[in-house]
């Protein structure tokens, strides 16, 4: 795969099916997460290759909360294995990190090590990966407005200058490009709360693997897909 004009500049994805992949191999759901981590770390590599300059993943949704506590603390007991672990090789691979969502609601613990690794990654220029934590797009949208109507309140900004720009600016993503491509894996046909505003006018690819099968390979074929109906459609 050669990168090229029609190659997705930010991919993100609803990394979905990690429980149903256990389930069907008689494993417990954390042993679903497990293998998807390994996905995740194929998919970085991906995109290197492929010269895309942002991957964001939803990693964790506000919704999520709600799960068992033991499969909670397993999954942030996996991500400070993965910010651990990955620290070295995202520097390696010149690998930005960063993160958007309500990450006070992290374990401290998980939080310490997430701010490490974007400090210790921030001059990093190749790719920049976005994890979603305790992100739900909806809190996200009425924070915005929220803030932007406490500044009018306050005389600081015109609400008749509000535009599309000036609200972007207040979302979790600013300065972020919206999402050209949308992957979700295991077949579901669902947005699931997952940025709303940025996918406006992405190109969506469901593809029915679980997300712990979703290799190198896959993530090729998607951006595939995804310059091949930016060629048929795209800009004349
Ligand atoms: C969805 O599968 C997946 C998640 C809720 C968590 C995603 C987390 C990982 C892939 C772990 C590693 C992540 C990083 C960034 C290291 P599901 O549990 O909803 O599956 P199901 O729909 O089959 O139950």
């Amino acid at each position: 795969m050669t990168e090229g004009k029609s190659m997705p500049r930010h991919i993100a994805i609803i990394m979905d099916g990690n429980g149903r992949w256990a389930k069907e191999r008689g494993l417990p759901r954390r042993a679903g997460h497990r293998a998807g981590a390994e996905s995740v770390r194929e998919c970085v590599e991906a995109c290197k290759e492929m010269g895309v300059e942002y991957m964001t993943l939803y990693a964790f949704s506000s919704e999520n909360w709600s799960r068992p506590l033991a499969e909670i603390t397993a999954l942030m007991a996996l991500l400070e294995r993965f910010l651990e672990e990955k620290a070295e090789e995202l520097m390696r691979q010149d690998v930005k990190l960063a993160a958007i969502g309500h990450l006070e609601r992290l374990p401290k613990r998980t939080r310490a090590k997430l701010e490490k690794a974007i400090q210790r990654t921030s001059g990093n220029k190749s790719l920049t990966l976005v994890l979603a934590l305790s992100y739900g797009s909806r809190e996200e949208i009425v924070e915005a407005a929220r803030a932007l109507a406490t500044d009018a309140v306050a005389g600081k900004i015109d609400p008749a200058k509000i535009d599309n720009a000036m609200f972007a600016s207040r979302l979790f993503t600013a300065g972020i490009p919206d999402p050209d491509l949308l992957i979700r894996t295991s077949g579901e046909l669902r947005v699931s709360n997952f940025l709303l505003w940025q996918i406006s006018y992405s190109e969506i690819v469901i593809v029915k693997k679980f997300w712990p099968d979703f290799r190198q390979a896959d993530l090729f074929e998607a951006a595939q897909e995804y310059s091949r109906r930016h060629r048929r459609f795209g800009g004349l």
